[in-house]
């Protein structure tokens, strides 16, 4: 069966872009591949966590997972550091991957800003840390969102310098699963930003740990335009909270955009976000009790996550056995 890695940082509260961006879709793919899912915890490092809210957001993260419906029994969940094998491939990774090649990574210089010279040598080296993510387990398939294809044509092009460079054909070439397309969820405030852990309103996300009441006052606070909803999805140009909210509704309701275009043409915005907030609450409020009831039992997820990391463990240390050999490491 073809193996799907995916990580996601442990890096605070998950919003329902998460969800129906990221979340979700694991949930799916749990029927078609066999999936390895990690919280990648090394990676949140490379720009400073608080060392006690990256051990709270990595429980928290995992208890969202698993109330979504994550099977942490028949799959893999864990959190990255404690497999040190991937530490160790991505050391080999750093020289292999070319100086060049990391130079034009886009979210380097998004994430470094303007002050460069004092970002963490982790960030710069993040994409080889995520080359060996994938690979360690020779995972075929790559969920990935618009804003780390990049990452994932260099993990490609490591894998394909290292076999090159030793003579084997060792690596295979993870292919990207583009997945959710069309559901770029937007902040409730602005229309044309991301919805966002780190936006300073916390009005502008709905929060996977946000309740009924929440979720409701977040919907009506959120920004619209003074018209009827249009007619059609034409008349969506220019109107980016509009199209935002009925582009979760869809999302929500698993439809897509021209079929909630259609459902609410003409309709007020307040009647409309009346229906989107009782949808949204009917999919969300399981998901959040249930996360609610596993965070209170955080020996437990550690437990999942131990475990995990067991099996993660079991499945790449004979790949990094071989990659050692290939190298000239002596046993
Ligand atoms: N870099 C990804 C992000 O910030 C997370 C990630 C780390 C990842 N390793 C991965 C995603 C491997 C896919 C595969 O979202």
């Amino acid at each position: 069966m073809d193996r799907i890695f995916s990580g996601v940082q442990p890096t605070g509260n998950l919003h329902l872009g998460n969800y129906l961006g990221a979340v979700r879709n694991w949930v799916r793919l749990q029927n078609q591949y066999e999936c390895v899912f990690c919280l990648v915890d090394m990676h949140a490092i490379t720009l400073w966590q608080d060392p006690a809210a990256l051990r709270a957001h990595t429980r928290e993260v995992a208890a969202a997972m698993l109330a979504a419906g994550v099977d942490a029994e028949k799959h893999i969940l864990f959190h990255q550091s404690a497999n040190p094998n991937h530490a160790e491939l991505a050391w080999i990774f750093n020289c292999v991957a070319r100086i060049g090649w990391l130079n034009r990574m886009t979210q380097f210089k998004d994430k470094a800003g303007k002050n460069r010279e004092n970002a963490s040598v982790g960030l710069y080296a993040y994409p080889n840390l995520m080359s060996a993510d994938i690979l360690l387990y020779k995972a075929t398939h790559v969920p990935v969102g618009e804003d780390q294809k990049q990452h994932l044509e260099l993990a490609r092009d490591t894998a394909q310098k290292f076999n090159n460079d030793y003579g084997v054909e060792f690596f295979p070439q993870p292919e990207p699963l583009i997945l959710g397309a069309g559901t770029r969820i937007m902040s409730l405030r602005d229309g044309t930003k991301k919805m966002s852990k780190s936006d300073d309103s916390d009005y502008s996300r709905i929060n996977m740990t946000d309740d009924a009441d929440t979720i409701a006052l977040k919907f009506r606070k959120a920004k619209t335009d003074p018209d009827a909803l249009p007619e059609t999805e034409a008349g969506l140009e220019g109107r980016p909270e509009a199209a935002n909210l009925l582009g979760i509704w869809a999302a929500l309701s698993d439809t897509s955009r021209a079929e909630a275009v259609a459902r609410f043409a003409g309709r007020a915005f307040s009647e409309f976000k009346k229906e989107l907030t009782d949808l949204a609450v009917t999919v969300l409020a399981p998901i959040n009790g249930e996360m609610k009831r596993t965070l209170s039992d955080p020996a437990q997820i550690d437990a999942i996550l131990k475990r995990g990391a067991q099996r993660a463990h079991a499945l790449s240390a004979p790949i990094m056995d071989e990659v050692k050999d290939i190298v000239g490491f002596l046993k």
